[in-house]
């Protein structure tokens, strides 16, 4: 009998300290705080500290960091320029990808093992990412990137780079409580990939890029573009019910639902669909909630029905709070990355603390005492 383990499900590959993801419970805890407690409580900076160092930080503590993060954004012109060069025929994830790798030629800490330069990194590629995410979004839409703000958060600096403009705070709030929402999550597959290649002991860049190739696939972090694509199908709620109902008949996966590890609600999701009410309580179109609740009133039937533990996840409600923002569809994932390095850099200090090569094995089950014949008398 095969003893593989398709997925790696339930595979435990190590201990960490920096979030606990409870499947069954329905929660994840950051440090010992749980989610629905940091996110619009604490600001995403705050939540950086608390997963490099383990602590939230003091005053003092915090001004430090804000002042090092803002400091860190400033992407070197030579990066700008490789942005110049891919983003107007590349995914915003795969320019993202590029210009993350690039930044390593310009980093002076890029082949420095230790633990300081470890620190400096994590700081500069979570700043960075946020820079370099609004210069695709301008760069390709002809327009010339905006220096970041020393007065603003990273939050409001993201939108005000992106857009040209300050945000008013409830959107500078929405997408700080985001990026906390999506800082961190356990083993998941990118962060997986960011551990795997830091245990070679390459540097930290190629492992942040490992890793956002791995959260561009629409299994992971690109699901949040594909659940926009599918409002945005679905066109008006009365559509919703037979369009799920048509699209599991026909075999298909429906974006945004489902999770490897929660077999209930993922918690990220209510807190976000909460968010996406503050927004449209100031006025918008409703529509993409109410085609959401038809979608979501739709799916637990069918799936109870199929006797299947599948709930929306973090994706379904982000999509179309982003999408209210006036952040490009194609862009989502990239907001998701930005988020994420936090807790990619935060692995990858982890894993190097403590290394070992993380290097799994393959059953075999192809043929086997073969024996070569020269060319021309192969089939
Ligand atoms: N829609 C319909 N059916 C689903 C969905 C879904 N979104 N997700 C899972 N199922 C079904 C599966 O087809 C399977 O059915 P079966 O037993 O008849 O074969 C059953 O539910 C169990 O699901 P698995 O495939 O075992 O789930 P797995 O753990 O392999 O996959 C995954 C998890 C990839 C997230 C999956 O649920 C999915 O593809 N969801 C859609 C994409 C998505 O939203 N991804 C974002 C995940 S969250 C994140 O990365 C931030």
């Amino acid at each position: 009998m095969s003893n593989t383990n398709k997925g790696l499900e339930g595979v435990v590959i190590g201990q960490t300290t920096i979030s606990r993801v409870a499947g069954d419970a329905g929660e994840l805890i950051y440090g010992g705080y749980h989610i629905e407690d940091l996110a619009g409580n604490v600001t995403f900076e705050e939540v950086c500290h608390l997963l490099w160092y383990g602590e939230l930080p003091n005053a003092a503590q915090l001004h430090d960091l804000r002042g090092r993060l803002l400091e860190g954004m400033a992407v070197d012109d030579a990066v700008l320029d490789v942005v110049r060069l891919v983003a107007a025929d590349s995914h915003p994830m795969a320019a993202l990808r590029t210009a993350v790798s690039a930044l390593s030629a310009v980093d002076p800490d890029a082949e420095d093992m230790s633990a300081e330069a470890a620190d400096r990194k994590a700081i500069r590629l979570t700043a960075q990412a946020i820079t370099l995410t609004a210069a695709i979004e301008r760069i390709r839409t002809g327009t010339d990137p905006i220096a970041p703000r020393a007065d603003l958060s990273l939050a409001a600096n993201l939108l005000y780079m992106m857009h040209g403009r300050e945000p008013d705070e409830l959107a500078e709030r929405i997408i700080d409580a985001s990026l906390t929402l999506h800082a961190e999550h356990g083993m998941n597959a990118s962060t997986f990939s960011a551990r795997v290649t830091a245990s070679t002991l390459a540097d930290m860049h190629s492992a942040v890029t490992s890793a956002i190739g791995t959260l561009k696939g629409p299994l992971h972090g690109g699901a949040n573009e594909r659940v926009m694509q599918m409002l945005l199908t679905i066109d008006q709620p009365d559509n919703a019910a037979q369009w799920v109902r048509d699209a599991l008949g026909r075999g298909e996966k429906i974006m945004g639902f489902g999770h490897r590890v929660y077999r209930t609600v993922d918690p990220r999701a209510p807190i976000l669909k909460q968010l996406a009410e503050q927004m449209l309580d100031r006025g918008g179109d409703t529509r993409w909630l109410r085609i959401s609740d038809v979608i979501q009133t739709t799916m637990r039937e069918e799936m109870d029905r199929m006797g299947k533990k599948i709930y929306p996840n973090v994706d379904f409600f982000s999509a179309s709070v982003y999408y209210t923002l006036g952040i490009p569809m194609d862009l989502f994932t990239n907001l998701f990355a930005c988020a994420r390095m936090a807790g990619w850099t935060a692995h990858v200090k982890e894993q190097l603390a403590d290394n070992r090569l993380i290097r799994p094995k393959a059953e075999y089950v192809g043929p086997v005492d073969r024996t070569t014949s020269p060319i021309a008398q192969r089939p």
